[in-house]
């Protein structure tokens, strides 16, 4: 398993591209269900959770194909082809699915092109509890007949006076206690593209990735109004055609190195940079004492050039409340709070999407972090300095916000299992060292054994589900 080694307190400068969205592409591959014609993605990013998505979709006969990595140093994404050639399968099987739970989003258009599913259950994983029945409520509102066989989600839409097996157009009411729901909601509109009649979703997500899949499934012939709105109307078509679409940008890759670049005290500009989706965001780290302008014309303004620095000298206290779009991520929590750890006074955080998404707190107070958790929020009482240390990855965004802790100690740092990591960004370490830092990538067996004692400690106290390796340690 490789690690990174960072030497600490550098600060950030110069220019780096943001790589397109991992969590637009992963439910716009799934779109590649709905047809049988080509399906094109520009700026993929080049992740390992796509490449499970891909051999998924494989294993439902798409194929699948990468090409055009780019030559930009510190960013790979590449285009990749996706075809539907066999429609005759709509197994997603447990030991795939269990890799990552983004595969819950092929059930939607399985099921409204092929008619049937069976999609092995996803489990919960290390940042909680991750049902999925506002999923399963809005598919049955569409007719679907859903029973659980096997560990399976077993899903048929209901049979036409033709007999062909085809779902039917319905309001649904997508709202939990959580909120709304991304993914749920990809499912839906997805699957209602080729429902006969209209759908009505109610409490749909509104994040920016939900959008950009309506901007892919209304070029694919799908007749979608109010996507990125709480209330998304979908007239059903008979059939999709092919698509060639650009992924947006990652707005979460952008806040993790505005965080990065606000904790080392840099300076750098960040180019494709998703501004129009990132107000919560700047909002907050504003907040805490950063300055985040544009920098240049923007004539898209989701892929904008922004330049990033402290306002002042100082991190300053901030509150943070994650929500759903358009508020501050949840995804982008752990890397703010290892920029607050060093605020000049008391920040609070709090966890309102997965409430016990925190397994980074342990691995931050390691590193001299000033931390008390009660329930879903942190105080952060800021220090002056971080100081390195061994520590233990174990969700994607808990990974990047020791990564930002690590960039801005004093001393040494090893980040372990960046496998983690590895799924949600590609080659931090090339992006973040186009930018100044000292970070290296330690290939597997190379991780000197000193580290494995303290690391194992820090899995003890972060609890039990980190211990799983690899696959099934929480995917998100
Ligand atoms: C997506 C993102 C993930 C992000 C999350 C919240 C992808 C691949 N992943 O995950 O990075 O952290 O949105 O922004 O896009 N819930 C229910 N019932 C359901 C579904 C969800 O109660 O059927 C709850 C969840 O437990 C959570 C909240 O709703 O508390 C939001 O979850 P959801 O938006 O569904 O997350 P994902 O789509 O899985």
């Amino acid at each position: 398993m490789d690690a990174f080694r960072i030497s600490g307190g550098f600060p950030l400068s110069g220019e780096v591209r943001v790589n397109g969205a991992k969590n637009a592409a992963l439910p716009q591959m799934a779109a590649s269900l709905l047809t049988d014609r080509p399906v094109t993605l520009h700026e993929a990013p080049r992740l390992s959770d796509l490449d499970n998505m891909a051999r998924l979709l494989g294993e439902l006969g798409v194929e699948t194909r990468w090409s055009d990595a780019s030559t930009d140093q510190a960013n790979r994404g590449g285009t990749l082809h996706l075809c539907a050639i066999d429609e005759t399968k709509s197994h997603a099987r447990y030991d795939i699915v269990r890799t990552m739970r983004a595969s819950i989003c092929v059930l939607g258009p399985l099921l409204a092109r092929r008619g049937e599913a069976r999609v092995s259950m996803p489990g919960g994983c290390v940042i909680g509890d991750r049902p999925i029945d506002l999923h399963l409520r809005g598919l049955r509102a569409l007719g679907a007949e859903i029973t659980l066989d096997a560990g399976d989600i077993v899903a048929r839409a209901p049979k036409t006076a033709t007999g062909e097996r085809r779902l039917r157009g319905a309001r649904v009411f997508m709202g939990g206690a959580f909120g709304s729901t991304v993914l749920g909601t990809a499912n839906l509109m997805s699957a209602a593209t080729l429902a006969r009649g209209e759908t009505v979703i109610e409490c749909a997500a509104c994040e920016p990735e939900i959008a950009d899949l309506a901007a892919l499934l209304k070029t694919m012939g799908a007749r979608i109004t109010g996507a990125g709105a709480p209330r998304i109307i979908i007239e059903g078509v008979d059939s999709l055609t092919g698509v060639d679409h650009t992924v947006i940008p990652d707005r979460i890759e952008a806040g993790t190195l505005l965080a990065a670049i606000g904790a080392t005290n840099g300076d750098a500009v960040l180019r494709n940079c998703p501004y129009d989706a990132m107000a919560g965001q700047i909002d907050r780290f504003e907040e805490a004492g950063l300055q985040v302008e544009l920098s240049g014309p923007a004539p898209d303004m989701l892929r904008a050039s922004v330049r990033v620095r402290r306002r002042t000298g100082a991190i300053t206290p901030a509150r943070i409340t994650t929500q759903p779009h358009p508020g501050f991520p949840t995804d982008v929590q752990a890397q703010a709070m290892a920029m607050l750890a060093l605020g000049k006074g008391i920040s609070v955080v709090t966890e309102k999407i997965f409430p016990e998404r925190f397994l980074h707190v342990a691995e931050l107070s390691r590193m001299g972090a000033s931390l008390f958790r009660q329930g879903p929020t942190v105080v952060v009482n800021g220090v002056d300095h971080l100081v390195g240390a061994p520590v233990m990855a174990s969700d994607i965004r808990a990974s990047a916000g020791l990564v930002v802790a690590g960039l801005a100690a004093k001393g040494e740092t090893t980040v372990r299992r960046v496998y983690h990591l590895d799924r949600g960004y590609e080659s931090l370490e090339r992006c973040l060292r186009a930018m100044g830092a000292r970070i290296e990538r330690i290939r597997g067996e190379a991780v000197v054994d000193d580290l494995a004692e303290p690391a194992a400690r820090a899995a003890t106290m972060v609890g039990d589900a980190i211990k799983s390796e690899h696959v099934g340690a929480g995917a998100i």
